[in-house]
C-alpha cells in the first residue's frame, strides 16, 4: 500500500468536485468500451459464466477469466469462434485478511479477450497499444511494457519487444523480466495452458523518487494495468512445459483496478463501484472515510464483503451461507461484514441497504439477475445476520467463561503460593477460538479483555491463526489440484461415471436430486447431492447396480451443442449454467443421463469397468456425499 497520495491524485481532486471526477469514466462505460473495442476487432462477446465452480473441476470459485475457457485454450474448438471477449467476475478469497487496504478485493471483474490459435503477438500488441493510447489517452512515451527474459522452457521474447518498439514504445521503457514476473500459469495445476506474458505499466505521476525510479522501483509510482499472456504451452508434471498445438492469446485487465487508474485514483474504493456504498456508510455512521484509520478500514471491508456476498448469493448457481465449502467462505464474508459494521457503530441490518445499492445502482445492468433475485438475496442476508447476532451473544458468554476461569485459577494458586504470579493474559488459542468459532476479531477480544484488566496473547493468536491458515490453504490447494490437475484417462472415466451416478440417484431416490458438488482425482470420484437422510444399504446397492447395468449396456456417450434455452427446455440438467444464452455443450448417455457439461468423457460406457460406492456420508446439512471408484 502506498503511504503518500501521489501528486496526480491531489491535482485532480483539487480541480474537480468528486462527482465530476467520477464522470471521467464510469464502470458501466468501461465495461462497454472494452467489449465494443474488441468487437470492432472481430471478437464475439461470450458473456460471463457463474462465479461458482462448475463441480466438474472441483474449483470452488471462478478465479480467472480464462478458467472457463481452459478446454478451448487446450485445443477444443469454441462454438463462438476463435476471437472471444468478455467481462468475467472472479472471486479470490485467499487474501481475505488483506482486504481493508486500498487495493484488495475478494470479488473483481476481469476484462478479457482471447485468440484461440488465431492472431498472435503482432495484432495483440497493436490492439493493446491502440486501446491504451487512443481510447484511454495514455501517453505512449510514458507507457512501459515488460516481456519474458527467457529460460530453459521458453525463449527470450524479443519478438514482442520488437513489435512494441515498432508501435512507438520507447526502448528504455521495455523491460525483460524473469519467470517470477512475466510468466502466467495457474499455480498448483498440471495439464493447464500457460505461457510468457507481456505486462503493461504506467506511472501515476512524474515525480521520480530517485534517479533509477522505474517499474522495478519499490516506491509504487508505476502501476500494472493489465497483461497479455501468450498461451502456447501446457504445464506438465515436474515443472516442465510442452508446446500447445495452438498459439493462443489470453488477455486480462482487471476492471476495478483499471477504473481507479483511469480516474486518477489510487484508492479502488473511490470508484463509482463503491462510492455510493461508502457515502451511505459515512452517513449512517457519522464517520468520514477520508479520515482514514479504523473507520476507513471497516468501511472498505463492509463494502467489499457485502459486494462479494451479493454476487455469490445472486449468482446463476447462487449459494447460501453454510458451514462447508463455498458456503462457508460466504458465511465468513458476511459475518466479517457484520462484525465491522458493529465497529462502525451501525446496526448490522444496515448491510441490507448497502447490498441494495450494489444490486440496484451499481451492477443492475451488467448483472440483470441481481435485481431479479433481489428479494431472495436480501432475505438470505437478513437471515445470516440474525444467525450471527445469536452467535455473537454466545461468544460473549464464552469470553466471560474464559476470564472467570483465569480469575478462579489465580485466586486458587495465590492461596497455595503467595508468590504466585497471576495470569494476566487471555491465551492465544482461546482468542483464536473466539475469532474462529464466534467471529470475534482479535481487536474485539482485546477491548473486552482490557475492560476486565487483561491483555491478550496476540503472538499466540497469530500462531494459532497461521496454523489454521496453513491447513485451509492445504485444503484449498488440494481442491484445486484434485479438480484441474488431471485430464487423464482415469479422471475422464470417473467423470462419465459421475454422470451415471447422478442419473441413478435421481431414479432410485428422487427426481429432485441435484448435484451440489463434485471432485475427481485419478483414484476416485466424490459427489455431493441434496438428500435429507443417510441412504440405506439397499439403496446404495441399488444405485451401484443401476450404474453397472448402464456400463454393461455399453451405451455411446453422445456429445451435442445447442442453445442454452433449448437445453433447459429439453430438461437437460446442468450446474454450470450459462448467463447469456450462448451455445452449451451437452452429453447424453442413451435416454438415461443428459447433462450440460464441458467434458471430457469416454466414448462408450463399456470403457468404465466396475463401479463401486466406497463411502456414503453427510457433507453438510441436507447434503449427502458419495465416494466411488471404478475397478
Ligand atoms: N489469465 C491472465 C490473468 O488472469 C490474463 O491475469
Amino acid at each position: 500500500m502506498r503511504s503518500r497520495t501521489p501528486k496526480r491524485d491531489i491535482r485532480l481532486r483539487a480541480n474537480k468536485r468528486r462527482e465530476e471526477y467520477l464522470k471521467m469514466i464510469t464502470s458501466k462505460q468501461l465495461r462497454n468500451k472494452w467489449i465494443s473495442f474488441y468487437e470492432s476487432k472481430g471478437h464475439v462477446n461470450i458473456g460471463a459464466v457463474s462465479l461458482i465452480g462448475d463441480g466438474s473441476t472441483g474449483v470452488m470459485f471462478n478465479v480467472a477469466g480464462m478458467q472457463p475457457l481452459m478446454p478451448y485454450l487446450l485445443g477444443q474448438p469454441h462454438p463462438a469462434g476463435k476471437r472471444l471477449c468478455n467481462v468475467q467476475g472472479c472471486v479470490r478469497t485467499v487474501d481475505i485478511e488483506s482486504v481493508g487496504d486500498a487495493s484488495h478485493f475478494t470479488f473483481f471483474e476481469m476484462m478479457g479477450n482471447w485468440s484461440l490459435g488465431d492472431y498472435f503477438k503482432k495484432e495483440k500488441t497493436a490492439w493493446s497499444f491502440e486501446l491504451l493510447t487512443k481510447e484511454f489517452g495514455l501517453d505512449k512515451d510514458k507507457l512501459c511494457s515488460t516481456v519474458f527474459a527467457g529460460n530453459e522452457s521458453a525463449p527470450r521474447d524479443e519478438e514482442t519487444a520488437k513489435f512494441l518498439e515498432e508501435l512507438g514504445i520507447r526502448k528504455e521503457n521495455i523491460f525483460y523480466l524473469d519467470k517470477s514476473n512475466n510468466w502466467w500459469e495457474l499455480e498448483g495445476t498440471v495439464g493447464t495452458p500457460c505461457g510468457p506474458d507481456n505486462e503493461w505499466f504506467y506511472p501515476l505521476h512524474d515525480e521520480k523518487c530517485c534517479d533509477t525510479c522505474d517499474i522495478n522501483c519499490a516506491c509504487g509510482r508505476y502501476v500494472e494495468i493489465g497483461n497479455d499472456v501468450y498461451m502456447q504451452y501446457k504445464k506438465l508434471e515436474g515443472g516442465k512445459y510442452a508446446p500447445l498445438e495452438n498459439k493462443n492469446v489470453d488477455t486480462g485487465f482487471g476492471l476495478d483496478r483499471m477504473l481507479a487508474f483511469l480516474n486518477g485514483l489510487t484508492d479502488g474504493y473511490k470508484t463509482d463501484l463503491f462510492s455510493g456504498v461508502i457515502a451511505y456508510l459515512e452517513k449512517i455512521s457519522g464517520k468520514r472515510y477520508d479520515d482514514g484509520g479504523e473507520a476507513q478500514k471497516a468501511m472498505r471491508i463492509i463494502a467489499d464483503h457485502t459486494r462479494t456476498s451479493v454476487m455469490l448469493i445472486g449468482d446463476v448457481n447462487g449459494i447460501v451461507p453454510s458451514n462447508t465449502g463455498a458456503g462457508y467462505i460466504l458465511r465468513r464474508l458476511m459475518r466479517r461484514a457484520v462484525r465491522y459494521a458493529r465497529t462502525l457503530g451501525i446496526e448490522s441490518k444496515e448491510l441490507l441497504n448497502a447490498a441494495k445499492i450494489f444490486i440496484e445502482e451499481v451492477y443492475n445492468e451488467a448483472y440483470p439477475l441481481l435485481p431479479e433475485k433481489e428479494e431472495y438475496i436480501l432475505q438470505e442476508f437478513s437471515r445470516e445476520i440474525e444467525r450471527f447476532e445469536a452467535t455473537l451473544e454466545k461468544g460473549i458468554k464464552e469470553f466471560e467463561k474464559c476470564v472467570n476461569g483465569i480469575e478462579r485459577k489465580n485466586e486458587f494458586m495465590s492461596k497455595q503460593n503467595p508468590d504466585y504470579v497471576k495470569e494476566s493474559a487471555i491465551g492465544g488459542k482461546q482468542a483464536f477460538k473466539l475469532y474462529d468459532t464466534y467471529g470475534f476479531p482479535l481487536e474485539l477480544t482485546e477491548e473486552l479483555a482490557a475492560e476486565r484488566g487483561y491483555t491478550v496473547d496476540a503472538a499466540g493468536f497469530e500462531a494459532a491463526f497461521k496454523e489454521h491458515q496453513q491447513k485451509s490453504h492445504a485444503v484449498a490447494e488440494g481442491q484445486f489440484k484434485g479438480g484441474l490437475a488431471d485430464t487423464g484417462e482415469a479422471t475422464t472415466r470417473l467423470h462419465t461415471a459421475t454422470h451415471l451416478l447422478n442419473a441413478a440417484l435421481k431414479k432410485v431416490l428422487s427426481p429432485d436430486i441435484n448435484q451440489k458438488g463434485s471432485n475427481i482425482t485419478p483414484e476416485r470420484l466424490r459427489f455431493d447431492f441434496n438428500f435429507s437422510r443417510p441412504l440405506t444399504e439397499e439403496e446404495i446397492r441399488e444405485v451401484e447396480a443401476l450404474v453397472n447395468e448402464k456400463i454393461k449396456e455399453d451405451i455411446p456417450v453422445v456429445f451435442a451443442e445447442m442453445p442454452y434455452e433449448q437445453a433447459r427446455e429439453e430438461g437437460i440438467t446442468g450446474v454450470f449454467d450459462s448467463k447469456y444464452g450462448e451455445v452449451v455443450k451437452t452429453y447424453s448417455i442413451g435416454g438415461f443421463s443428459r447433462e450440460m457439461c464441458g467434458g471430457p468423457h469416454v466414448g462408450r460406457t463399456g470403457e468404465l469397468g466396475t463401479f463401486k460406492i466406497v463411502k456414503e456420508q453427510s457433507s453438510a446439512s441436507g447434503i449427502r456425499r458419495i465416494k466411488a471408484v471404478l475397478e
